[in-house]
């Protein structure tokens, strides 16, 4: 997701709607309240967590599902919202003496069979002032993934965002909700981000436009599906870009079998085949994590890891281990750690036992070829696990809770200043290095991150530091609460 407003740009619109505006805000506004209205979910818990630091508290409600992928999903969205907070409660705090909160509540409601809606509403104080703000999600629990708008108009479709626009201003006039008029414009463009936020019931969806984008409050505006002629009944599988991790057919810079220059390590020098557990002195530890390699780049970005004496994790993918072997090598005797990525980026949820155990089976052998060890861990492509799958890897499944999509956004200025504003204390950041442009951001992530005190550790390192201890045949996409004070 990508929020349309930062809470920290949302204050300073605020204020100067205050001064500008002619709508009454009303105060009892449901989109702001806790919500009440919650219904069971079949299958969906509500899990409670509180965060401490020295004058920072957050309480934390948030479904959890049958599905880890979904829960992967619905924590890293309640860790944006945690992150948004934090940033703007330390900056606060560093200048003043005071406490901040934040309280977080999830709404759940059904939307049809192993599908429901989530709506997070957050309520922020910071010294004096207090934000909130709502946004909602739909999330499948068999498909494990989150739905897009567009996944209910069809592929095709290109005049559907016209039509939801207009549906919406429609609604707002029909209901004499108190928006501000220049906001509304802005606001509900025929661009798929302004309605990424959404529930969908039988007969309607309730956009929930988080503050900032109609109003200073969040505001809630339903549009009857049968008034959208685009809407396609029934539709809805999910797309590809709500999965979290997309790239079905790996898109490489270099061509199988492209040669690579010999000679870029040091010839002679004793591989480190014993990986150095760094000591446990205090620091913050990130993992940063390189999927679908190795490839062209992975050896310039072993040299910067090096020189900041810092580790990551590769998972990589069969038919790049057959065109870079030596890069594998590489990787293993610079004390980095390696997972199966399965043999040819398969989903693996697709697929038989057969095609389960060649998939897993074909990369564990020739990692053990090139290295002397079988991969410990496993990444599923598209983190897409079920039980089959966890039976098949027999090994910790681990996936991911800061996702820079460079592979979409081939831009190494983005990945950089995505992970920098959003990554913090135990982390897993997701990259390919496969990409040119991924690799020279991490090159420069990995010195930044250094001189701001983060010690970059392998996945096994950051979960025998923070906990929990990692189990077969589970997925993790995040450490848990442990890291906390
Ligand atoms: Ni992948």
């Amino acid at each position: 997701m990508k929020k349309m407003f930062k809470p920290i740009a949302l204050l300073l619109a605020l204020t100067l709607l205050l001064a500008s505006c002619s709508f009454s805000r009303d105060k009892d506004n449901k989109a702001t309240t806790v919500p009440e209205n919650t219904t069971a979910v079949k299958d969906v818990t509500m899990k409670k967590e509180q965060r401490r630091a020295d004058r920072l508290s957050m309480q934390l409600e948030y479904p959890e599902t049958v599905s880890e992928v979904v829960n992967g999903l619905i924590l890293s969205e309640v860790n944006k919202f945690a992150d948004d907070f934090k940033k703007q409660a330390n900056a606060f705090l560093a200048a003043n003496e005071a406490q901040c909160s934040m309280q977080l509540k999830s709404e759940v409601a059904p939307y049809k069979e192993n599908a429901f809606n989530v709506c997070y509403t957050v309520n922020a104080q910071i010294g004096d002032s207090r934000y909130n703000t709502s946004y909602a999600r739909v999330y499948n629990t068999s498909e494990n993934a989150a739905y897009a708008i567009a996944d209910f108009f069809g592929k095709e479709n290109a005049t559907y965002l016209e039509e939801l626009s207009a549906a919406v201003k429609e609604s707002v006039r029909k209901n004499n909700l108190p928006v501000d008029s220049w906001l509304l414009e802005q606001g509900t463009h025929a661009n798929a981000a302004c309605f990424s936020s959404f529930m969908i019931f039988g007969d309607k969806f309730t956009f929930v436009f988080p503050s900032g984008q109609l109003a200073d409050e969040s505001i809630r505006v339903d549009v009857q599906l049968s008034a959208l002629t685009s809407f396609q009944a029934g539709a809805a599988s999910v797309s590809d870009f709500s999965q979290l991790e997309a790239p079905e057919n790996i898109e490489t810079d270099v061509q199988p079998g492209t040669t690579v220059p010999e000679g870029t390590t040091q010839a002679g020098k004793e591989p480190e085949t014993t990986a150095k557990r760094p000591e446990y002195n205090g620091k913050k530890r990130i993992a940063l994590t390189f999927d679908d390699g190795p490839g062209a780049h992975t050896d310039r970005l072993l040299e910067a890891l090096k020189q900041y004496n810092a580790k990551a994790t590769f998972f990589m993918v069969g038919t790049s281990l057959d065109s870079f072997p030596e890069q594998a090598k590489h990787v293993y005797e610079a004390g980095c750690e390696i997972g199966n990525h399965t043999y040819s980026h398969k989903t693996l949820t697709k697929l038989d036992a057969a095609g389960l155990e060649s998939e897993i089976g074909r990369v564990d052998s020739i990692l053990e070829k090139l290295t002397g060890e079988k991969p410990k861990l496993m990444r599923p492509p598209g983190g897409s696990i079920n039980d089959n799958v966890r039976a098949a890897g027999n090994r910790p499944f681990i996936l991911w809770n800061v996702d820079t999509e460079d592979w979409k956004h081939k831009d190494a200025d983005y990945v950089y200043d995505y992970v920098m504003k959003t990554v913090s204390e135990g982390d897993i950041v997701l990259m390919h290095d496969i990409h040119k442009t991924s690799v020279d951001a991490a090159v420069r992530l990995i010195k930044a991150l250094t001189e701001q005190g983060y010690e970059l550790v392998t996945i096994s390192e950051l979960f025998e530091i923070y906990g929990p201890k990692l189990e077969n045949g589970k997925a993790y996409y995040a450490i848990t609460g442990s890291g906390w004070k």
